[in-house]
């Protein structure tokens, strides 16, 4: 945009009048201010950058969709709670006019008006002005003391019921995520996964349910006030109202575009800041070999004073209808309420509207808070509408994989092959990829034997035991068991009879104990097959001489642990599940060679129960393998064992004179 229109007003410039330059910088002003504006909805969402005008009408009927689809998505017993806190809102607004009528009665009584008895009840004050004013008064102080408890209940029940539906809402998410494909986590990065998760959340928590909830109370407890009102003083104080809502609105709408702006640049600067201290601090090294930091601290800093003007804008400008508001509705009322009887000049005529108008005063007064409210939660609901389609599509995944309690799955013992594994003419091409990673592979594994794959980093070999663990999915072909391909019902019960010992191993941030028996309930947990799993694993020795022995805690992804206890740590994970099918995928790369031998002896006598595959590193580790495939490229280049393979393959030869398989 800029760019376009100082190519325009190029020529002017070359003349170098004065009229024209100052127009030029105004334009320039204008055009780089809408220019900005229009590249921040851009810079947010680049993804629902619309170049197309789409009808307002679309959107927000849409919105609705999306906002009934989210409500929908709440089990029924919420359904309910939020109609309980509704009804208690319109009980209060009813509590309140109870409340203004002891009030107005109790100002008539001082101004010595005639006092009609307009609500059912209040006629029983008979008696004289002492009389009188003791019963009102213990009314009044009743009724305030009722009216306060009311509001505190249900502005408890409001925020319990969001908390509440944030949680229905983060439950079903966090299922609907755990039970996606295997490929769903490559495709999405954990961390974005994790971020996106947080902030979608939260903020459909806090800018539409919350809000909303809000809203619908405010609105009823607001609107059975003033109907009662209204039903009890006529068409007067409809008037009244009705010009106070219309300047209400008015005011409101006035404010709402500066309000806007103010948000989006608040957000705007917000995130500049963010990114400029996490870019700063990433690259925290060449700011001290380039003395860069008078650079970051002076931009820091003067983003920060902006940053801070609009936040001040945004906190204040929703106040800004109610500063407005009151004075104005006190004229309104005054003007229309007394101004007549004043001019009319009977001191009979002033008393008698006071109850009235008092009435009418303590009734503005009490929707002002409740009315500010709304505005500011329909700004807030405003910021929150794009994210609900956020949430909804996190909400709408379908549940893509089925676990061992889902209905009509094979049993673990049921399923466990006797004769043989095999992948059948296989090939597989990461979504989103057209390339295939894995093409027309054939592999046959015999129940109880040890099979080795080797080849070069970036060969398939991981992909290969993704597949043959039914995390991923061929893309052609099949994997088999004992001749029968498996299905989606036979995968839990196939995986139930496997355990990984992963490249990139993950631990928990738990103790020794919780780690080897990953995701068992901890009162379930069995000390003496923790111990015999670790001992397998050859990390007994290294567990024992720990402060807490099992129960010693291993800090964030093991952080206080070395490569190879790690890995030790994740063998031990996978003996202690007995599994009859046991991957290890360069499990024991960190491993120093005396560890690593003697894993390989005792994983000779597990191995007696267990079919093993292993991806190694070393090749002295896959020499006792009774077959050996070497993977290129995606394909089984040759396969044997060790002798046959240093026969007939250059590149195995190769990688055994080198001592390294990748
Ligand atoms: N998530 C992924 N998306 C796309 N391509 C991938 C992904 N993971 C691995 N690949 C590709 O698949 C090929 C095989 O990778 P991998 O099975 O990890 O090899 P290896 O375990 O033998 O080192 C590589 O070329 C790699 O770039
Ligand atoms: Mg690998």
């Amino acid at each position: 945009m800029e760019t376009a229109s100082s190519a325009r007003v190029a020529p002017c410039l070359k003349g170098g009048r004065t009229v024209a330059r100052l127009a030029f910088l105004i334009r320039a002003q204008i055009s780089g201010l809408l220019g900005s504006t229009q590249g921040i909805n851009y810079w947010f969402c680049p993804e629902e950058h619309e170049p197309t005008v789409v009808p307002l009408m679309k959107v927000q009927s849409q919105t609705w969709r999306d906002l009934s689809a989210l409500l929908s998505k709440l089990p029924i017993r919420r359904k309910r709670q939020v109609a309980v806190v509704l009804a208690a809102s319109f009980f209060q607004g009813l509590l309140d006019i109870l409340l203004i009528a002891f009030l107005a009665r109790f100002v008539g009584l001082f101004s010595g008006a005639q006092l009609e008895d307009r609500l059912p009840g209040v006629l029983v004050f008979g008696g004289g002005f002492l009389d009188q004013t003791g019963w009102l008064l213990a009314l009044l102080i009743g009724s305030f003391w009722l009216t306060s408890a009311v509001r505190f209940l249900v502005a408890l029940m409001q925020s319990m019921l969001s908390a509440e539906i944030w949680n229905d809402l983060v439950n079903q998410v966090y299922r609907n995520v755990l039970l996606q494909r295997y490929e769903f986590f490559i495709q999405n990065r954990t961390a974005n996964l994790s971020e996106k998760f947080n902030r979608i959340l939260n903020s459909v928590s806090t800018k539409v349910v919350s809000p909303l909830i809000a809203i619908a109370g405010n609105a009823l407890s607001v609107s059975s006030l003033l109907i009662g009102v209204v039903f009890v003083l006529g068409w007067r104080a409809m008037m009244i109202f009705i010009l106070m809502l219309i300047a209400y609105a008015f005011a409101s709408l006035l404010i709402t575009p500066y309000l806007r702006l103010a948000t989006k640049q608040r957000v705007r600067y917000g995130r500049r800041i963010n990114l400029l201290l996490m870019e700063s601090l990433r690259s925290i090294r060449d700011v001290h070999l380039y003395s860069a930091d008078p650079y970051f601290v002076s931009r820091f800093s003067s983003d920060g004073v902006i940053a801070k003007r609009y936040d001040r804008l945004t906190r204040l400008l929703p106040d800004v209808p109610r500063f407005f508001i009151e004075p104005a509705g006190v004229s309104i009322l005054f003007l229309i309420g007394l101004a007549p009887a004043v001019l009319q000049g009977s001191p009979e005529e002033v008393r008698n509207v006071i109850p009235d108008l008092f009435a009418i005063l303590f009734t503005l007064l009490k929707i002002s808070a409740p009315l500010q409210n709304t505005f500011r939660s329909l700004n807030r609901l405003r910021g929150g509408l794009p994210e609900i389609r956020d949430a909804l599509d996190l909400l709408e995944l379908k549940q893509e994989r089925l676990t061992l309690a889902s209905k009509g799955v094979s049993t673990p013992e049921g399923l466990m092959p006797r004769r043989l594994i095999q992948l059948s003419n296989v090939s597989f091409a990461y979504q989103k990829t057209e390339r295939f990673v894995i093409e027309s592979v054939n592999i046959s594994i015999p129940v109880g034997s040890r099979v080795a794959l080797v080849g070069r980093t970036g060969s398939g070999k991981t992909t290969i035991a993704h597949l043959l663990l039914g995390l991923l999915q061929p893309t052609s072909g099949q994997l088999m068991l004992d001749g029968i391909p498996v299905s989606d019902l036979d995968v839990p019960a196939w995986q139930a009879n496997c355990a990984l010992v992963p490249q990139d191993i993950r631990i928990l941030d738990g103790s020794i104990r919780e780690n080897v028996a990953f995701g068992a309930e901890l009162e379930q947990i069995d000390d003496g097959d923790v111990w015999a799993a670790l001992e397998t694993a050859q990390f007994d020795d290294v567990v024992v001489q720990m402060p807490y022995g099992l129960y010693t805690m291993v800090g964030e992804n093991g952080i206080k642990l070395s490569g190879g206890q790690r890995q030790r740590l994740s063998l031990a994970r996978a003996f202690y599940r007995g599994a009859r099918i046991l991957l290890l995928d360069e499990a024991t790369s960190a491993l120093d060679s005396k560890t690593e031998y003697d894993l390989m002896q005792a994983l000779d006598l597990v191995g007696r129960r267990c079919t093993t595959i292993v991806i190694a590193h070393r090749l002295t580790t896959v020499k006792k393998c009774d077959h050996i495939l070497e993977i290129r490229d995606g394909r089984i280049a040759a396969s044997g064992n060790f002798e046959e393979l240093c026969a007939i393959s250059p590149s195995f030869r190769e990688m055994n004179r080198l001592g390294d398989s990748g």
